[in-house]
């Protein structure tokens, strides 16, 4: 309801400063309701190691109730008033957690996200998708990402609480896309695997080969740098074998900058269930591959070792 009135001020107060700020869109000032916050927050499942920072904090509403919320976590604000931003420290320091909760003078498009584990906003929706990308780009892989009101558009949310006004989850995603490598020792045998992922968000599907043969993946999964997939597919010797891979995605970019949230390795196990035989775990770490193996040339040995597969002559 509240929303309505916020509407109809923007477009007087767009085309009253317009020509005062900068970038092409902003959101002027107009607070949560606590009881609107205290829904995001509670979506967000506060924990005492979370960095809470606010793009956009008004008077800094969000990370301060985030503070009163848990006693230990930290929390932060940008905004581009700098008006808002002394008053939002003053109120850290009269209500005792300044040395927890700080609110910094800057343009929320570029925000240091390295450090969050939970972002918020309540912005103008078309604002919000255009900070998406550089969420998604600077945004650790797990980081929670909540909005109240409006969605991201084509991110679909992972959780929502359905009442009005609606309250949005996303957990950020590794960058998984593309080619993966790693080999595996199974029954003495050294086995070159390779996948290739392509990946919508979080959502993510591929395709699989191990030696010369292919295969889809199956049942694949990625939560923030939580990846998981099956691959059934045939090893020479062994027939046709289940493998269950799961693990954690990892990334070079933590020497610092923000360099962009793309993975480099990928650290678990595989469950590998022969069609025969008792399933065993073995220790997994694929590796990006800049030449993925999954397009190397795959050779009609396969096919002149299985001549079942050709035409019987006699047709
Ligand atoms: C709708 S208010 C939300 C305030 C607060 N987050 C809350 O929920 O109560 C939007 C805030 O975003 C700030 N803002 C607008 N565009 C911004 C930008 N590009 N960078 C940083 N802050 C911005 C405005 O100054 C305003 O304080």
């Amino acid at each position: 309801m509240r929303i309505v009135p916020m509407l109809a001020t923007a477009t007087v107060v767009v085309a009253a400063v317009v020509d005062v700020f900068p970038q092409e869109r902003f959101s002027f000032f107009y607070p949560s309701t606590p009881a609107s916050v205290e829904r995001m927050l509670k979506l967000a499942e506060l924990r005492d190691d979370d960095v809470v920072i606010d793009l956009g904090s008004g008077d800094g509403l969000i990370p301060l109730t985030a503070a009163r919320m848990n006693a230990r976590l930290r929390g932060r604000g940008v905004d581009i008033d700098p008006k808002l931003v002394d008053e939002s420290n003053q109120r850290a320091r009269d209500t005792g957690v300044a040395d927890r909760v700080r609110f910094e003078h800057r343009n929320a498009f570029d925000a240091d996200l390295r450090e969050a584990t939970v972002v918020t906003m309540w912005l103008f929706p078309e604002l919000m998708r255009l900070l998406r990308p550089v969420i998604l780009e600077r945004a650790r892989p797990g980081t929670r990402v909540i909005t109240s009101t409006w969605d991201l558009g084509g991110w679909k949310p992972d959780k929502m609480l359905g009442e009005e006004p609606q309250v949005y989850l996303w957990i950020v995603p590794a960058r998984v896309e593309g080619g993966w490598d790693w080999d595996l020792t199974v029954s003495g045998k050294q086995i070159p695997y390779g996948v290739v992922l392509e990946q919508h968000f979080q959502q993510i599907e591929g395709s699989g080969r191990a030696g010369d043969r292919r295969e889809e993946l199956m049942s694949a999964t990625l939560r923030g740098a939580d990846i998981a997939f099956t691959l059934n597919i045939t090893l020479d010797g062994l027939g046709l074998t289940k493998h269950e891979f799961s693990g954690k995605v990892e990334s070079d970019r933590d020497d610092g900058g923000n360099r962009g949230n793309r993975a480099d390795r990928i650290v678990g196990t595989a469950r590998v269930t022969p069609s025969q035989g008792e399933t065993f775990t073995l220790p997994w770490r694929a590796q990006r591959s800049a030449e993925p193996r999954y397009f190397a040339p795959t050779g009609t040995a396969l096919f002149e070792r299985q001549p079942q597969l050709q035409v019987p002559q006699d047709r």
